[in-house]
């Protein structure tokens, strides 16, 4: 298998909730590794531009008030198939229809507030990655 990174958001909710260390957790006894870091208040502008995919859904505006309501804990995580596997630990979208054990099952009020992003492709994970970190922001 490949190594990848990608981008992972624990979100506003995440934050508020004292949740980062204990997702930060998940992440490192399941082979993945924080590469690059930082909490950060978007501005409307970067929370619009970064789920410009979605500019068209209804939920949008809601999206993009709530990822701007507080800071998020912006990071790139890297390891084997580590895309495919940092989906499989947050859970599915809805965190009522999210596996038991998941990120979104254990911490996420509903869809909307659903604690962390994680990039869903190689493709989304190169836009999202290069989005918020420059090269010179990252360990390797
Ligand atoms: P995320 O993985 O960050 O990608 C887009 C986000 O839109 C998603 O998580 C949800 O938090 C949010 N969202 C809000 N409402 C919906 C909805 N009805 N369907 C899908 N995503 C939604």
């Amino acid at each position: 298998m490949a190594i990848e990174r990608t981008l992972s958001i624990i979100k506003p909710d995440g934050v508020k909730n004292n949740r980062i260390g204990k997702i930060i957790d998940r992440f490192e006894t399941n082979g993945l590794k924080v590469i690059a870091a930082k909490l950060k208040n978007l501005s409307k502008a970067e929370a619009e531009g970064f789920y410009a995919v979605h500019s068209a859904r209804p939920f949008f505006g809601e999206l993009v008030e709530f990822m701007t309501s507080g800071p998020v804990m912006l990071m790139i995580l890297e390891g084997e198939n580590a895309i495919a596997k940092n989906r499989e630990l947050m859970g599915a979208t809805d965190p009522k229809k999210a596996a038991p054990g998941t990120i979104r099952a254990d911490f996420s009020a509903s869809i909307g507030e659903n604690t962390v992003h994680g990039s869903d492709a190689a493709d989304t994970a190169a836009f999202e990655t290069s989005w918020f970190f420059a090269g010179i922001e990252r360990a390797n």
